[in-house]
């Protein structure tokens, strides 16, 4: 058994500091207040955990599938919430001392949490199957009974433990954990190798892929390891049904998981229904596309368009790297400088990979020119003095020969409050007994995992006293100084973590500032509830909440652009995310004319919970819902021209229909791939209305060029990679063809002879359902002049469908190409769609009685021109209508 080089600290766990301002320096010897367990049972005594609490389904998840599952208020949410992803606050984790309780547990689920009932644990199965002589179904009941049990502490941490302090460098496509995400708990349960070595595996095998019971949305939770880690005992790969003493609690895969120690925590898949033996590594969408670390320079954007990368399993993350945090001081703690005490005991955790063992933390207190030694403690060597047969749990706990550490450790230092005080900063790495150590620089990638940089703790003397800052703090939780280096204009990639800063660095970093609006009337002082809100749910009156505050879009209703269903539609609902996406300064700045007062706090709180659990039914007929925004998996992306193509998406089943009514649009939300943030637009299918259990979108991707940014939108929507969803929302618009001549114009029906179709660019896909509709109808008589407008031969969407509906429609179509920047061999129209050309192409209204009427959708430029050109031919504005 290695033993330990360093000073070892006497007595664990160490005692909860004061936090309060006046908190004296904490040098004095800890005496804590969660013993060192002893089991009369047991030989010897070991580190045992921390009681449960009583715990109770939390109002937030009520609404949710989860809502089955009892959670400790503490648990800092990281991803709104549901799914749950949570870490406890980092200073409650560190002193509940080795071993963490389920309460305090971090929880990291990717979907809902399957529910296993009590009286249904033992009847539970899962299978072992693949490439095996002797494949077989297990019940947990025979897992228990029929295999020897071990127990031993392992500490799982997620990939993403210390994410928050990347996307502060540059936002990764994960979600922010502090350094809270790792906990330690005694796991029960049978090696993998014995069922392994029953099913025995036949030549070639090399992987034993896993698979989960929560079924997401691209298939169920599944990973794999390699083989031999399974087989050898030194690893101690488990199938395990107990933490803690106790069936697994149901965030953590009740009734039975896989655990793996020292590897990443992704990999110990919960709720675990089969174990496949295979030759190749597993195919899993959750295997290729989490839990890797691509090369640092590939993008986010980037990123979306490398399947091979992201298949490669050399980017594929297994062991742990080497990681530490300070815990003491905690963030924002205050030291007062007028204190006896001449120390401070600044103290943490450290952990390895792969069983390799810390074998120093190393603490400078001058950006690592001169370093200190800490001292270390392994309370896990605790338990190797566990005589042969002693059992913990009924699992046998013999694991003195095991020589590899499976948890984490925990150091310490005394430091001289003068010292402290002369100090900008306490740095800290860890090494272990490979001599791998933590890097000063953090390696950024897009995933945002392994993140193991020094741990840093900035000093500021305010006063008689000394302030901490740690790096982040978890989620959105504001505090630390990354944030406020960043703010201040630090180039957090600098190396110097943002502190010094060159004219090159400032430029780097220079950003627009933000223009504030407000939107709030200030006269407007009422305080609305819930219930009035809702009773304002209809067309009559309806009431929305941006921000925490409600506006009456009644007067409004004619004059939306989108028509009066874009407002219907939000009735009730608290639409901030919507609003602010998509509304405009100018939109923004129209607010106050409509507000009316304030939600209440509680009302607030109990909107968003109802609104972000609105789960709908994935069994129903028909797709778009005007409130509720539904998942539709991207099944392809076909190339259709340079810059455009199409985007195929699954519905929920093969039968259900779309339920987009003519010239209506969706809106399509997603997340920037960079930022997180979520954009939504509206955009236009080319699939049919009644068209079922698909869902196509022609779309031209706006790269950036040297003098412009990219299109948000197109260059996220084209990041993202088959297989993963987008979110929709619908119909909307005030325009809807309903055949042969008749449409409805919010919500008043109106006959219209002729259209007068104008569009630009992708502004051709609304144009182009009408159109469709009127030339695929032969009872149809309506006309149509399409008068499209382009740049470049090769910019012209939908040219071939367009062409062929002219054949279609015959005499009562005609279409018309104008491009700006046409080649040689162009022989339609040249130049710009101006007022002259309307005058050439269609000039005043008819004086017979024809009622005809201009629909336009392209750019604002394009949208100026019309207006302009036939309002001053003749044309009535409200025979003008802009999609
Ligand atoms: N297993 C299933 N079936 N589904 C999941 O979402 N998450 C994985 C792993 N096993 C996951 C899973 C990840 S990413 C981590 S870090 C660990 O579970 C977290 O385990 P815990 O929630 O018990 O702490």
């Amino acid at each position: 058994m290695a033993t330990l080089t360093m000073n070892t600290v006497s007595a664990f766990p160490p005692s909860p500091p004061s936090t309060s301002r006046n908190s004296q320096a904490n040098s004095d010897d800890a005496t804590s207040d969660i013993p060192i367990h002893s089991n009369k049972h047991l030989l010897k005594s070991y580190p045992l955990p921390p009681e449960n609490g009583v715990k109770t389904v939390q109002p937030e998840d009520l609404k949710t599938p989860d809502a089955h599952v009892e959670r400790d208020p503490r648990l800092i949410r990281l991803t709104g919430i549901h799914p749950l992803n949570c870490e406890a606050p980092l200073t409650a984790l560190y002193n509940q001392g080795f071993l963490t309780n389920e309460d305090l547990h971090f929880v990291r689920n990717h979907g809902h949490v399957p529910d296993c009932l009590d009286e249904d644990i033992l009847d539970w199965t899962f299978t072992i199957e693949g490439m095996v002589e002797r494949p077989f179904t297990l019940t947990v009941r025979d897992l228990i009974g029929k295999y020897e049990q071990a127990t031993y502490p392992v500490t799982l941490v997620c990939a993403g433990n210390r994410r928050k302090e990347q996307n502060m460098v540059r936002k990764s496509k994960g979600f922010s954990w502090g350094p809270a995400g790792l906990s330690t708990a005694l796991w029960t349960g049978v090696p993998i190798s014995d069922l392994l070595s029953q099913a025995k595996p036949i030549r070639g095998a090399r992987y034993v892929c896993f698979e989960g019971a929560d079924k997401l949305p691209n298939g169920y939770y599944g990973t794999s390891i390699k083989l031999n880690w399974c087989m050898s005992p030194d690893r101690g790969v488990m199938v395990a049904h107990k933490m803690n003493g106790c069936t697994l609690h149901k965030d953590h895969g009740k009734p039975v998981r896989i655990i793996i120690p020292g590897q990443i925590g992704g990999r110990s898949v919960k709720w675990l229904k089969r174990i496949i033996v295979t030759k190749e590594p597993s195919d899993n969408w959750y295997h290729i596309y989490d839990n890797r670390v691509l090369p640092t320079m590939i993008t986010p954007e980037a990123s979306a368009n490398l399947p091979d990368v992201w298949k490669d399993e050399k980017y594929a993350i297994y062991d742990l790297n080497v990681n530490s945090a300070t815990c003491y001081p905690q963030h924002d703690e205050m030291l007062s400088l007028d204190t006896h005490a001449k120390t401070y005991k600044v103290r943490g955790y450290a952990y390895g990979g792969g069983g390799r063992r810390i074998t120093r933390v190393e603490v400078t207190l001058d950006k690592g020119r001169t370093w200190r030694l800490a001292n270390i403690d392994y309370p896990e060597d605790a338990y190797r003095n566990a005589p042969d047969g002693d059992t913990l749990y009924g699992g046998r706990m013999d694991v003195w020969w095991r020589e590899t550490c499976f948890c984490w450790c925990f150091w310490e230092l005394d430091i001289q409050i003068s010292e402290l005080e002369n100090s900008a900063d306490i740095c800290i790495r860890a090494m272990d007994e490979g001599l791998m150590t933590q890097p000063r620089d953090m390696y950024w990638s897009v995933l945002g995992m392994m993140n193991n940089p020094w741990f840093r703790v900035a000093i500021h003397k305010e006063d008689r006293f000394l302030r901490f800052e740690h790096p982040t703090q978890p989620a959105l939780m504001p505090g630390g100084w990354m944030e406020r280096v960043k703010k201040a204009g630090g180039n957090l990639s600098n190396g110097f973590w943002g502190e010094v800063k060159t004219e090159d660095d400032e430029k780097a970093t220079a950003q627009e500032p933000e223009k504030q609006i407000v939107m709030t009337n200030p006269k407007v002082d009422r305080i609305i509830s819930l219930e009035e809100l809702q009773a304002h749910a209809g067309e009559e009156e309806p009431w929305f909440v941006v921000e925490g505050q409600v506006y009456d879009g009644t007067p409004y209703l004619d004059a939306h652009p989108g028509g009066a269903t874009s407002i219907f539609a939000a009735a009730a609902q608290d639409c901030t995310e919507e609003f602010l996406t998509i509304h405009s300064e100018n939109a923004k700045a129209m607010m106050p004319e409509y507000h009316i007062g304030r939600l209440d706090e509680e009302s607030l709180k109990a909107l968003k919970n109802k609104e972000a659990e609105a789960e709908s039914d994935s069994t129903r007929a028909i797709f778009l819902q005007p409130k509720n925004w539904n998942k539709a998996v991207l099944t392809s992306k076909v190339d259709v021209s340079h810059d455009s193509k199409i985007f195929t998406f699954k519905l929920d089943h093969p039968e259900q229909v779309l339920g987009l009514p003519t010239g209506q649009h969706a809106l399509m939300r997603l997340r920037d791939p960079a930022s997180r943030e979520a954009i939504i637009r509206a955009y236009t299918p080319i699939s049919y209305g009644d068209a079922k259990g698909t869902l196509d979108f022609v779309v031209k991707i706006y790269r950036p060029t040297k003098t412009q940014a990219g299109g948000k939108m197109t260059m996220a929507l084209d990041s993202i990679p088959i297989g993963h969803f987008v979110d929709f929302r619908g119909p909307l618009g005030k325009f809807e063809y309903l055949g042969e001549s008749v449409c409805r114009i919010g919500g008043k029906k109106r006959t219209v002879e002729r259209f007068i179709m104008v569009c630009g660019g992708s502004g051709v896909t609304p144009i182009y359902q009408v159109l469709r509709a009127v030339a695929e109808n032969d009872d149809d008589e309506t006309e149509c002049v399409v008068l499209n407008g382009n740049r470049f031969e090769e910019d012209i969407l939908l040219k071939d469908e367009l062409d062929d509906l002219m054949d279609k429609g015959d005499y009562r179509t005609r279409l018309v190409h104008s491009l700006t920047k046409p080649g040689d061999d162009w022989t339609g129209r040249r130049g710009r769609m101006d007022k002259a050309f309307f005058a050439e192409q269609v000039g005043a209204p008819e004086k017979s009685d024809k009622s005809s009427m201009v629909l336009v959708c392209g750019p604002e430029a394009l949208e100026k021109t019309v207006l302009e050109s036939f309002t001053g031919m003749g044309w009535k504005e409200e025979d003008i209508l802009f999609f």
